[in-house]
């Protein structure tokens, strides 16, 4: 493998124009490794998420007995355990991935035997009380280091519960979700904001019954899950650049084949379309319950406008924040975010580096405990960006590179393979200098 770039210029773009096929989703690579690791059979899927994170899911399956097979750089082929994991010689590592972590403790706590779970720096620092609350009230030990990762998770035979989630979070429902899976009785998960629901599609996919509502997800435990072969939709998060970038510029024109457009995970087609963006959505299609399209967006001839994110808005946009408040800059009236106080527990605090970036390009912008007013009309010169290690901060102020005047430098340009290793090669390809 080469050695990774640790650092990109980014020149200026006049437009953005082409067409794209975007790599897998990440959120449903993850859960199509975990449950094809987990089901009887053989699974295959294509276009899996070629990101690193990923590729810690798929290394923590295989370490609890999941045969791997990567046929291609997105092809897998995973042969499950048949609902019975070998306890691991090692710590599984889940490297930066926040979902790996949280995700996997759900379907090792019903399993009999100790699970030691290690992460990179980053994701030692995250909250890890919030997976750990609902496991052992279903009846399982879980041992952390200060709130955080080392985890240990002592299995055991667990109990339903009735939990209602405190914090908006898709990696703790479906933690709940996996342990409950294999739980005597009926679980339910309670969610003020809906989260986005592939493990709900995911564990139907692979032959699971659940029940739901508008709020609620039931699940009764003691179900077995069988392989499928899938093609997993190209990610919106990391298509959210390419929007984006596109938004900046009148005269752009991309188009963006197989997308998922989850209704979960599109609320920034949405957003784009408020602050004057033109999209449109063609080809939709149902795979495994997901949807996907072809998505096409030319920024208005007048610039962009303004929009506030707030509240239920804030969560399911929660990935695509940072790239839209890189931009805020360029739009005409600014954008305003508030209940996104989750960002400062990503894999970096998302809201004090944007705020710091944007300063650093000149922006005037104002921070809060959960949010950021970014105001409009905004000229922003390159500067050298702290990524600060994180995947989505690199991306998004590459995307506000190619408004500025003058080159930009983005520090730990590498961090964007944890989701989207493709990212530096595909911009060049639609941006035009
Ligand atoms: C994810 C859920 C979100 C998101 C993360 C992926 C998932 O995290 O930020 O990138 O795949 O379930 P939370 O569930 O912690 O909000």
């Amino acid at each position: 493998m080469p050695a990774a770039v640790q650092e990109r210029l980014i020149h200026p773009a006049r437009n953005i124009i082409g067409s794209l096929r975007l790599p897998g989703d990440k959120s449903i690579s993850h859960r199509y490794a975990m449950l094809g690791g987990f089901a009887e059979g053989t699974s295959r899927f294509t276009n899996f998420s070629t990101g690193a994170d990923c590729a810690s899911t798929l290394a923590c399956m295989q370490s609890l007995g999941a045969k791997v097979n990567r046929t291609s750089p997105d092809s897998i082929e995973i042969t499950g355990v048949a609902g019975r994991v070998a306890p691991p010689a090692h710590p599984l590592d889940c490297g930066n991935s926040g979902s790996t972590m949280r995700m996997i403790s759900g379907l090792l706590a019903p399993q009999s035997g100790r699970f030691t779970l290690i992460g990179d720096a980053s994701l030692s620092r995250r909250p890890m009380e919030r997976i750990r609350k609902p496991l052992e009230a279903m009846g399982a030990r879980l041992t952390l280091t200060d709130g955080h990762a080392p985890l240990t998770i002592d299995g055991a035979t667990l109990h339903a519960i009735d939990y209602a989630t405190p914090v908006p979070s898709a990696q703790v429902k479906s933690c709940i979700l996996f342990a409950a899976l294999q739980t005597a009785g009926t679980t339910t998960i309670l969610e003020e904001v809906r989260t986005r629901d592939h493990s709900e599609l995911a564990l139907r996919a692979f032959g699971a019954t659940l029940t739901r509502t508008s709020t609620a997800i039931s699940i009764t435990g003691s179900q077995s899950l069988h392989a499928i072969d899938a093609a997993v939709p190209g990610d919106l998060s990391s298509a959210a650049f390419f929007l984006c970038a596109a938004a900046l510029f009148p005269g752009s024109s991309l188009v963006l084949d197989s997308v998922g457009l989850n209704p979960t995970r599109a609320t920034l087609l949405d957003v784009l379309t408020a602050l004057g963006a033109r999209i449109s959505v063609l080809n939709l299609e149902e795979k495994h319950d997901e949807l996907v399209g072809v998505v096409q967006i030319s920024a208005p001839p007048e610039g962009l406008g303004s929009t506030e994110v707030s509240g239920a808005l804030a969560a399911q946009l929660i990935d695509e924040l940072p790239v839209l408040a890189a931009v805020a800059p360029f739009t005409s009236g600014g954008i305003r975010i508030r209940g996104a106080r989750e960002l400062r527990v990503k894999e970096s605090d998302r809201i004090a580096l944007v705020a710091t970036n944007l300063r650093s390009m000149g922006a005037e912008v104002q921070e809060f405990d959960d949010g950021l007013d970014i105001p409009g009309g905004q000229a922003l010169h390159g500067a050298t960006i702290d990524s600060g290690g994180d995947h989505r901060i690199a991306m998004a102020f590459s995307v506000a590179a190619l408004r500025a005047t003058g080159d930009t430098l983005i520090q730990g340009a590498d961090s964007a393979d944890i989701s989207f290793p493709e990212f530096f090669d595909l911009l060049d390809r639609v941006a035009e200098r």
